[in-house]
């Protein structure tokens, strides 16, 4: 089952999909050598109690914190820790979500800690522009496998890897609806995309192979390999002809800017 969203309904989304967007901006002020995953996390739940809002991650099925910090080789859902502390050259992948005016707001963004190899950055710059890639395929009358091939060809002719466990989805008064958006599959295929669908793209990709393992906390996924992955997510909303991205990079990318 698919909800349509009314234009005031996509309003209210995008304003929770704002607040998920300052807080990653609030978080890039803090992701340095030094700072635990734990800390942005306490940072993350107050700015958006702060806001009027709540953060939906924490209790949905069982997850303990407010926000997902995957770091290095960590892919998603990586668990918030005192003892994991940030240090130069690692990347991390931060995923949360807000509850806002009773819509979820859902966007994630991964952020480099220090100096990082060139190699690990192409890999976030082009895990980056396959989303985008898939959001220019989001667009009435097409099909999601044209966004899930515009992001696998893209990832995969970089030679990288293409995570299958974990896709992205519907969503609304719902962290997760219908429909499943995989970042793979043949172009035609699947669901038609209709003006006031909301959907969350998000490619997972991984430096090397693309086999993942659990953690036996049961949350955290990463790499077999051990190399690198990257995450990024926008929520947006189905038109003609242009996708409208409700989340925004546009936020946290003028706070790193002031950064350096
Ligand atoms: N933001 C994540 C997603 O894409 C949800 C994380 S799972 C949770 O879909 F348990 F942390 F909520
Ligand atoms: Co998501």
């Amino acid at each position: 089952m698919i909800y349509l969203k009314t234009a005031e309904e996509i309003e209210l989304l995008r304003e929770s999909c704002l607040l998920v967007s300052k807080t990653l901006a609030e978080l890039a002020k803090l992701v340095k050598p030094g700072v635990s995953t734990a800390q942005l996390n306490k940072v993350a739940e107050e700015f958006i109690l702060d806001n009027g809002a709540t953060a939906p991650c924490k209790g949905y099925c069982g997850y303990p914190a407010a926000i997902c910090t995957s770091v290095n080789d960590e892919i998603v859902h990586g668990i918030p820790s005192e003892k994991q502390i940030l240090k130069d050259g690692d990347i991390i992948s931060i995923d949360l979500c807000t509850l806002k005016n009773g819509f979820v707001g859902d966007s994630a963004y991964t952020f480099c800690v220090g100096d990082v190899a060139p190699e690990i950055r192409q890999l976030l710059k082009t895990t980056k522009e396959s989303l985008f890639k898939g959001i220019e395929q989001a667009v009435e009358g097409n099909r999601v496998g044209d966004v899930s091939n515009a992001i696998q060809s893209y990832c995969e002719a970089a030679g990288y890897g293409v995570v299958r466990e974990m896709i992205g989805h519907g969503i609304g008064r719902n962290m997760h609806e219908a429909p499943e958006v995989p970042n793979y599959g043949r172009r035609g295929t699947g669901t038609l995309l209709r003006t006031g669908m909301t959907i969350c793209i998000e490619p997972m990709i991984t430096l090397g192979n693309r086999a993942l393992r659990f953690d036996s906390d049961g949350w955290t996924t990463r790499t077999v390999d051990g190399k690198f992955a990257a995450h990024f997510e926008h929520a947006v909303a189905i038109r003609k002809g242009k996708a409208d991205i409700l989340s925004d990079f546009g936020i946290i990318e003028n706070v790193l800017k002031n950064l350096n």
